[in-house]
C-alpha cells in the first residue's frame, strides 16, 4: 500500500515535471483529500483512489493535466483524476474504431444482453454511486440515486429495443421488387455530458447507442471526473467479463481540448452534446463544418402557466420541486412561473412559505431537500442575476443572498413584478431563481411561453380540456416537452427527451430517439427477371 502510494505519487510528480505547467503539490495535500477520511472510505468501493486514471480504452491511462475534484458542499478536495493527452485521445479513437468491428457483428439482441448486464451492475452499486454523485455534483442523495436509476431504466428499455428496432417493408410500385428500410449503426458516438446529470445523460446515450451497434467515447464534465471514472469502471468490468474489447465504451476525461477534438474529428460519426446553448453552438458549428451528425440537448427557459381553474394543491409542490430541486441546476428547471391574475397573490404567498421551509444542508444527509450550487462561479452568476433582476424592476419575494456557511450555498429566490420580456427573464441562469409573471389571457400566456429563445420544457395547470388540447396543438407550446398538471422537470426515460430552437432540436432516451444513433438505407431489391423503371419511364 505504502509502496503503491509512493509509486503513484512519484509518477504523478514525474508527469507534472514533464508537463512543466503545473505546480508541485506537497505530500501534506494528499492527506487532506476527502477520500482519505474514514467517513468517505466508501468511495473505494467504486474503485476510486487518491489519483485516478481518466482514460479508458480497454486499458486505463491518463498522462494529461491532473484535475482535482471538489465537493460543492464544502469546497474540499475529494480526489484527483489524470486527464487525457491528445496522444491518448488519438489512441482511444483508434481502439474504439477497432472495437466497433467486433461490436457491430454481434446481433442486436446479444448486444442487448450486454446492456442488461450493465444495468444489473449499476443496480448493485446504485447507492454508492448515487452517494458519489451527491458528493461530487452536490445534488441531494435521493436525486443522485435517482439518476443512476435513470441509467438502469434506460438499460432495461434498451434491452427491449434490441429486439424491436427496424424499418418497414414498403409497397414497391414495381412488380417483383421489394422496398425495405435497413437501419445500421453510425459507428463511433462521441458523448459529451454536463456536470448536472453526470450519470443519467451518459446512460441515455450509452445504452441506446450500444444496442444500435455503436461504440461510445465519453467525455464527462471536467468538474465531475470521479463520477465518469466510477461509471466507466462498472461498465468496463461487464465488457471485460464478456471478453469484449473495453474500447466499446471508451472514456477520455478532459476539457475543451478533448471536446473540440471530438467535435472536429471526422472519425466521430455522431457527436451527442448535452450542456449550455453557448458551448453547444460552438460544438454544432464544428460538427456541421465537416457535415457530421450531431445530437444537441442544450439550455431551457421553462415555464409553468397556472390558470384560474388550477388545483393549487398541485401547483405549489410542482413549482417548488421544479424550481428549487437540484438547486435550479436542471435544464428542465422552472425559471418562469406565469400566474393568472386571479391566483397570483395566493400562489406567491403559498410558494414563499414553502420556500422558507425547504430543508437545506449537506446533500448526502437524507433529510436535506436543498444543496449547494456546483461551483463558486455559479454563486457569482447567481449574485449577478439577482442584481440584474432588481435593476430591471423585479421585487424580491424571498431569497437573494449567499448563505454564510462553507460550500456554494445560495438562498432559493423568487422575484415578482418583472415584465414577461425583461432581459433577465429571457436569460437562462443555471441557479435557483424563479421569475413570477402575472397574466390575464390564455393567448398572452401561451405566447409568452414561446417568446424565449429556448424550447425545452413547459407545463400548464388547468382543468379545462379545451385548453389542454390547445396547449398540445399547433398554437400551443413550442417546446419538446409539453406537460399538463405536472412540473417541467422530472421527465421519464420512455419519452423522447429534448427540445426545439436554442435547445438544439435533439432527442435522447425514449420513443424513437434510437434513430438518431443509426443511419437509414432505403433498399430496393429486384427479384424478377425484368427491369421496370419507377415512374413508368421507358429507357429503350
Ligand atoms: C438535464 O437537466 O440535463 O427531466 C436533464 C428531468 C431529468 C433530466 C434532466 N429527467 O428533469
Amino acid at each position: 500500500m505504502q509502496r503503491a502510494l509512493a509509486y503513484g505519487f512519484l509518477r504523478h510528480f514525474l508527469l507534472k515535471k514533464k508537463l512543466g505547467s503545473l505546480s508541485f503539490r506537497p505530500t501534506a495535500a494528499m492527506s487532506t483529500l476527502l477520500i482519505n477520511q474514514p467517513k468517505y472510505a466508501w468511495l473505494k468501493e467504486l474503485g476510486l483512489s487518491e489519483d485516478n486514471d481518466g482514460v479508458y480504452n480497454g486499458t486505463w491511462g491518463g498522462k494529461g493535466e491532473v484535475v482535482t475534484s471538489y465537493c460543492p458542499a464544502n469546497n474540499e478536495p475529494i480526489a484527483r483524476v489524470r486527464q487525457a493527452t491528445m496522444a491518448e485521445y488519438e489512441e482511444t479513437v483508434h481502439k474504439a474504431q477497432e472495437a466497433w468491428k467486433v461490436w457491430a457483428d454481434i446481433p442486436a439482441p446479444k448486444r442487448g444482453e450486454i446492456v442488461r448486464q450493465i444495468g444489473e451492475a449499476l443496480r448493485k452499486k446504485i447507492k454508492v454511486l448515487g452517494s458519489l454523485v451527491s458528493l461530487e455534483m452536490g445534488k441531494i442523495y435521493v436525486e443522485g440515486v435517482g439518476e443512476v436509476q435513470e441509467y438502469v431504466d434506460v438499460c432495461d428499455y434498451a434491452v427491449g429495443l434490441s429486439r424491436m428496432i427496424g424499418g418497414p417493408v414498403l409497397p414497391s410500385e414495381r412488380p417483383g421488387h421489394a422496398l425495405i428500410e435497413q437501419w445500421n449503426p453510425v459507428g463511433l458516438v462521441g458523448i459529451i455530458t454536463a456536470f448536472n446529470f453526470p450519470v443519467a445523460v451518459y446512460g441515455w446515450n450509452n445504452a441506446i447507442a450500444l444496442i444500435c451497434g455503436n461504440v461510445c467515447l465519453w467525455k464527462g464534465a471536467p468538474t465531475t471526473p470521479l463520477t465518469s471514472v466510477a461509471v466507466t469502471k462498472i461498465v468496463a468490468e461487464v465488457l471485460e467479463q464478456n471478453n469484449l474489447p473495453g474500447a466499446i465504451c471508451s472514456m477520455t476525461c478532459g476539457g475543451a481540448d478533448i471536446g473540440s477534438a471530438l467535435a472536429k474529428d471526422e472519425r466521430v460519426d455522431l457527436v451527442s452534446f448535452t450542456g449550455s446553448t453557448h458551448v453547444g453552438k460552438q460544438v454544432a458549428l464544428m460538427v456541421q463544418e465537416r457535415f457530421g451528425r450531431q445530437l444537441l440537448e442544450l439550455g431551457g427557459n421553462n415555464a409553468i402557466i397556472v390558470f384560474e381553474d388550477a388545483d393549487l394543491n398541485l401547483v405549489v409542490p410542482s413549482a417548488l420541486f421544479a424550481s428549487v430541486g437540484t438547486a435550479g441546476q436542471r435544464c428542465t428547471t422552472t425559471r418562469r412561473l406565469m400566474l393568472h391574475e386571479s391566483v397570483h397573490d395566493a400562489v406567491v404567498e403559498r410558494l414563499v412559505k414553502a420556500y422558507k421551509q425547504v430543508r437545506m444542508g449537506d446533500p448526502w444527509d437524507p433529510s436535506t431537500l436543498y444543496g449547494p450550487l456546483h461551483t463558486k462561479q455559479a454563486v457569482e452568476q447567481y449574485l449577478a442575476a439577482v442584481q440584474q433582476a432588481k435593476q430591471q424592476g423585479g421585487t424580491l419575494a424571498c431569497g437573494g443572498k449567499v448563505i454564510d456557511r462553507p460550500g456554494n450555498y445560495v438562498e432559493p429566490t423568487i422575484f415578482t413584478g418583472l415584465a414577461h420580456d425583461a432581459p433577465i427573464v429571457h436569460t437562462e441562469t443555471f441557479v435557483p431563481i424563479l421569475y413570477v409573471i402575472k397574466f390575464k389571457t390564455e393567448e398572452e400566456a401561451f405566447s409568452w411561453n414561446n417568446e424565449v429563445k429556448q424550447g425545452l420544457s413547459s407545463s400548464i395547470f388547468t382543468k379545462d380540456m379545451g385548453r389542454v388540447f390547445r396547449w398540445l396543438g399547433p398554437k400551443g407550446s413550442d417546446c419538446g416537452i409539453v406537460n399538463v398538471n405536472i412540473p417541467t422537470s422530472g421527465a421519464e426515460i420512455g419519452g423522447a427527451f429534448g427540445g426545439e430552437k436554442h435547445t438544439g432540436g435533439g432527442r435522447e432516451s425514449g420513443s424513437d430517439s434510437w434513430k438518431q444513433y443509426m443511419r437509414r438505407s432505403t433498399c430496393t431489391i429486384n427479384y424478377s427477371k425484368d427491369l421496370p423503371l419507377a415512374q413508368g419511364i421507358k429507357f429503350e
